[in-house]
C-alpha cells in the first residue's frame, strides 16, 4: 500500500501493520495511508477482523510532536479513530515496546487490545504540556474507571501489561510471536460471536463514578501542578468524560488540545523534549565506545554513596572505595538504609533490593579497583587531594579505562594533567541526590579522547541519567550560572526585599523553591567555605554560618526549622540582621517589587548563559536549558533560561541588564555581546553555532 503501511491477510484477518521509524510516529505519511487502508478493509467482505500492529522496536509512540504548531493535514488522528469505531468486525490493536499518546489513542479506538508481556502503554501529553487530543481522556476512563485514568493522565507516566491487564486496559497478554497471537485472539473473537462495542460506547465504568471523590482527587494533583496548565486540562477533560456525553466530551477535548498545543507552555516543554536528546548527540557517529562492565567509585560520603547507587540502579556491579573500614561501613550502611526507605515506600521489592546490594563491593585498597572500566572520584573538594587521587588511580587503572571526576568546580584539565593518561580522563558531574537527580554533565577536557567522552554520555543515558556535554571553566554551566542568578541575593537584602519575599517570586515563577529556601536545604556552610577558598564575603549568609546557622541541618538559617520540621518558617533574628548590615552599611531600605527581583537574579544568569556560549562551553542554547531544567528545577513550562530569554525578549533584558549596569557598576549586568546578536536576530539558534 506504502512504504509506512501494509496489509497482509492470515486467513479472514487482515493486518495493518505501521513501519514509520523510529517509534512508529503517527505522521501525516502514516495517517493517509492508514485511513486508506482501514477504510477499505471496513468494506471488503472477505475480511472478519483487523489487527493493527507495528513493524520495529515498538507500537505507535504519539502523534508525530514535529507536526505541533504546523497545519494539521487530515486525516488527522481522530477522523481515523471514528472510521475505527465503526467497523462492524472485531479490530485488535497488537501492542509491543510502548503504546503512548496518539498510539494509545489509536489502541483505544479498537475493540480490543493485546499487549506482549514488555509493554508499556500511557498517555505522556502532559509531559509535553498538552492533553491527550485523540480522545484518549474520553475512552480511557471509560475501560479503566475515571481515578484510574485521572492519575494515569494527570502524571503521563506508562503502565506495565500486567498493571494494564488487570485495569481492564487490555483483554490479554502474550509471550511470544505477538502478531500470530493477535491473529488467533481476532479469530476467536469473530468465531465466538460474543458481542463487541467500540469504547466509545461502554459507559458501565462511568455510570457509578464517584464525582466527589474524583474531585478531591483532582484537586490534590491540581495543587502539584505549579502554574502549569495542562494537568489541569487533562483533570478537567477526564471529568468531562464522567458529566458529558461521548460526542460532547471529546468537543471540550479538542478545544482544550487545541489552546494548549498553541500556548508557550507546550512550546517550551516540546522544545525540552528535543533538547534531551539534542544534548546526548555528539559529533561522530561512528566512534566506538568502550565497554563499561564494572564501575568503580572513590568516596563514600554524600556524592560517592549516590553515585554508586546510580550505577547500581542501572544494574552495574560497582566497587565502592574509601580512605577508612569505618567511612566505609557508614557509606555502605547510609546506602543500605536509602534502599530500605525505597521498600518502605513500596518502589522498590524486598528482591530487587537484595539484587542491588549485592552488586556492591567495599574496599579501601586502591589495587581493587584494577578491575574497574570507568572509575569515578567523589572524594573532597580540593586540587591537592583530587591530584593525589588520580595519580593513584593511573598506577592502578587498567588501560583504557575512564577516570572520571564529580567535582563541582575544580579545573579538569589540571585533574588529567595529575595523571599519564588525559585522553582518559573525563568530568562526570552529578548532581544531589545523585541517585535521584537526572542531570549529569558530561566535563569535556582539553585531552579527552572522542571514545572517552561517548562513552561517557551513552553510560550516563543507560542509568536513566540525561547527559550535557560541557567545556571546563570554573562551575561549568550550571553551578556557574547559579552563581550569576545568587550574586545579588545579598544585595536585594540589604536595600529592603526579604527572603521570604525573594523566594516567594521564584515559586510564583514555578521553581520549587527560592534561593533562600534552597540554601538552607543545601546547607549554608557549603557556600561559605566556597567563599572563604575564594576570598569571598556575603556579609549575612556569612554572620548566619559564623553563628552556626547553616540551614535546614541545624535548625536555622535564613529560615527557622522547628522541631526538626522540614517547612522554613520566617526567622525574625534574620530580618533583624539584615537591618543592621544596611544601617551598618548606610543603605536604606526601600520597596522592591517583583520585577527587580527577577532583573536583578534571572537576568544576569542568561547573560551568563550567553557568556558560555561564546566561550564554546557549552554547545546549545538548548543544552543550557536541559542542565537547569533538569539539575535546578527551572520550571518547565518555562523551556529553561535560553528559551524563557526567548519569550520575555531579548530587547527588554538588554534594556534592564544595561540599566542595572549603569547603575551599579557591576559586571553581571554587562549585557555579552551574543545576548545582544540573539536580541537582533531573535534566536539563539542562529548566533550560536
Ligand atoms: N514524534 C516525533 N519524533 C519522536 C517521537 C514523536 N512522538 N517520539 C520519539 N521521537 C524521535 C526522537 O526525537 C528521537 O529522534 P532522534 O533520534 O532524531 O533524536 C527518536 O524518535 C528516538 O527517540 P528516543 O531517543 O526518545 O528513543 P527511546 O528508545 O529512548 O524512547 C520513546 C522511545 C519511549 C517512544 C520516547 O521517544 C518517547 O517517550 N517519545 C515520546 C512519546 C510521547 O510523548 N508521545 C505522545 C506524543 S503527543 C500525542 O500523541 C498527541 C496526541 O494525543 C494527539
Ligand atoms: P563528602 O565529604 O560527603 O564525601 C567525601 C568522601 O570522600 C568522604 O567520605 C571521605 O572519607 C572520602 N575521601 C576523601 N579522600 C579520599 C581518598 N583519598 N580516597 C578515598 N576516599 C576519600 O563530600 P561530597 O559532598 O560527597 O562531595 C564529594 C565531591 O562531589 C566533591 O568534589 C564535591 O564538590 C562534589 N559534588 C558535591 C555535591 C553535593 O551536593 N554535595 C554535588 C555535586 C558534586
Amino acid at each position: 500500500m506504502s512504504n509506512f503501511v501494509s496489509v497482509t491477510r492470515e486467513g479472514g484477518v487482515a493486518v495493518v501493520t505501521i513501519d514509520n521509524p523510529p517509534v512508529n510516529a503517527l505522521s501525516f505519511h502514516v495517517r493517509e495511508p492508514l485511513m486508506q487502508a482501514l477504510v477499505l478493509l471496513r468494506d471488503e467482505p472477505d475480511v472478519a477482523a483487523i489487527v493493527i500492529a507495528c513493524a520495529g522496536r515498538t507500537f505507535v509512540a504519539g502523534a508525530d510532536i514535529t507536526e505541533f504548531g504546523k497545519p494539521v493535514q487530515q486525516p488527522d488522528l481522530r477522523a481515523i479513530i471514528a472510521v475505527l469505531e465503526t467497523i462492524a468486525k472485531p479490530t485488535v490493536a497488537a501492542i509491543h515496546g510502548t503504546a503512548l499518546g496518539g498510539g494509545l489513542e489509536l489502541a483505544l479506538g479498537c475493540h480490543f487490545r493485546v499487549a506482549d508481556t514488555g509493554a508499556r502503554l500511557g498517555l505522556p501529553e502532559v509531559k509535553l504540556g498538552l492533553l491527550p487530543g485523540g480522545g484518549g481522556t474520553v475512552r480511557l476512563p471509560r475501560l479503566v474507571g475515571p481515578l484510574k485514568a485521572l492519575n494515569m493522565i494527570v502524571s503521563g507516566t506508562p503502565i506495565d501489561a500486567a498493571e494494564a491487564l488487570a485495569a481492564g486496559l487490555v483483554d490479554a497478554v502474550f509471550d511470544g510471536d505477538l502478531v500470530a497471537q493477535a491473529v488467533r485472539f481476532a479469530s476467536e473473537m469473530v468465531t465466538g460471536g460474543e458481542p463487541f462495542t467500540p469504547v466509545c460506547d461502554r459507559n458501565d465504568r462511568l455510570a457509578g463514578a464517584d464525582l466527589a471523590a474524583f474531585d478531591k482527587q483532582a484537586a490534590e494533583l491540581a495543587k502539584k501542578a505549579r502554574g502549569l496548565e495542562a494537568p489541569i486540562a487533562c483533570a478537567q477533560s477526564v471529568r468531562n468524560a464522567i458529566t458529558l456525553p461521548f460526542d460532547e466530551a471529546l468537543a471540550v477535548e479538542r478545544e482544550l488540545f487545541v489552546k494548549l498545543v498553541g500556548g508557550d507552555q507546550s512550546r517550551a516543554q516540546r522544545h525540552l523534549f528535543f533538547a534531551e536528546r539534542e544534548a546526548a548527540k555528539i559529533p561522530g557517529k561512528d566512534i566506538v565506545r568502550r565497554r563499561i562492565a564494572r564501575v568503580g567509585v572513590i568516596g563514600a560520603g554524600t556524592m560517592g554513596g549516590g553515585i554508586a547507587m546510580a550505577f547500581a540502579n542501572g544494574g552495574y556491579p560497582v566497587t565502592l572505595l574509601e580512605t577508612s573500614r569505618e567511612a566505609l561501613e557508614r557509606g555502605l550502611a547510609t546506602i543500605e538504609k536509602n534502599y530500605a526507605v525505597s521498600v518502605a515506600r513500596g518502589s522498590l521489592s524486598e528482591d530487587a533490593k537484595r539484587q542491588r546490594l549485592d552488586l556492591f563491593k567495599g574496599s579501601t585498597d586502591y589495587g581493587d579497583l584494577a578491575d574497574c572500566d570507568l572509575i569515578i572520584e567523589a572524594v573532597f573538594e580540593e586540587m591537592a587531594v583530587k591530584r593525589e587521587v588520580f595519580g593513584r588511580l593511573d598506577a592502578v587503572a587498567k588501560s583504557r579505562a575512564i577516570l572520571a571526576t564529580n567535582t563541582s568546580y575544580l579545573d579538569v584539565n589540571e585533574i588529567a594533567a595529575s595523571t599519564s593518561r588525559p585522553q582518559d580522563v573525563v568530568g562526570m558531574h552529578f548532581f544531589s541526590p545523585a541517585n535521584v537527580m537526572k542531570l549529569l554533565e558530561i566535563v569535556r577536557a582539553e585531552r579527552t579522547a572522542p571514545d572517552a567522552l561517548a562513552t561517557a554520555v551513552e553510560l550516563a543515558r543507560r542509568i536513566g541519567k540525561v547527559p550535557v556535554v560541557v567545556g571546563v571553566c570554573h562551575g561549568f554551566v550550571g553551578n556557574r550560572m547559579l552563581a550569576a542568578r545568587g550574586s545579588e541575593s545579598e544585595a536585594l537584602l540589604l536595600e529592603g526585599a526579604t527572603p521570604q519575599q525573594i523566594d516567594q517570586v521564584f515559586t510564583d515563577f514555578g521553581w520549587p523553591m527560592g534561593p533562600f529556601q534552597m540554601g538552607d536545604l543545601a546547607g549554608l556552610d557549603i557556600g561559605w567555605r566556597n567563599r572563604k577558598a575564594r576570598g569571598q564575603t556575603a556579609a549575612i549568609a556569612d554572620t548566619l554560618c559564623e553563628q552556626g546557622h547553616f540551614g535546614q541541618k541545624t535548625g536555622s538559617g535564613f529560615y527557622r526549622y522547628e522541631n526538626g520540621s522540614r517547612t522554613p518558617a520566617p526567622n525574625p533574628e534574620v530580618e533583624a540582621l539584615i537591618r543592621d548590615k544596611a544601617a551598618e552599611k548606610g543603605i536604606a531600605p526601600r520597596a522592591i517589587g517583583t520585577e527587580e527581583i527577577i532583573e536583578r537574579t534571572l537576568y544576569p544568569m542568561i547573560n551568563e548563559g550567553a557568556k558560555i556560549l561564546e566561550e564554546k562551553i557549552a554547545a546549545r542554547a538548548s543544552d543550557i536549558d536541559v542542565v537547569w531544567v533538569n539539575g535546578y528545577g527551572f520550571p518547565v513550562g518555562k523551556g529553561g533560561p535560553m528559551f524563557w530569554a526567548g519569550l520575555e525578549g531579548g530587547d527588554k533584558i538588554i534594556g534592564r541588564l544595561d540599566h542595572w549596569h549603569e547603575r551599579t557598576g557591576k559586571d553581571i549586568f554587562r549585557v555579552a555581546p551574543l545576548l545582544r546578536q540573539m536580541a537582533a536576530s531573535g534566536s539563539w539558534e542562529d548566533v550560536a553555532s
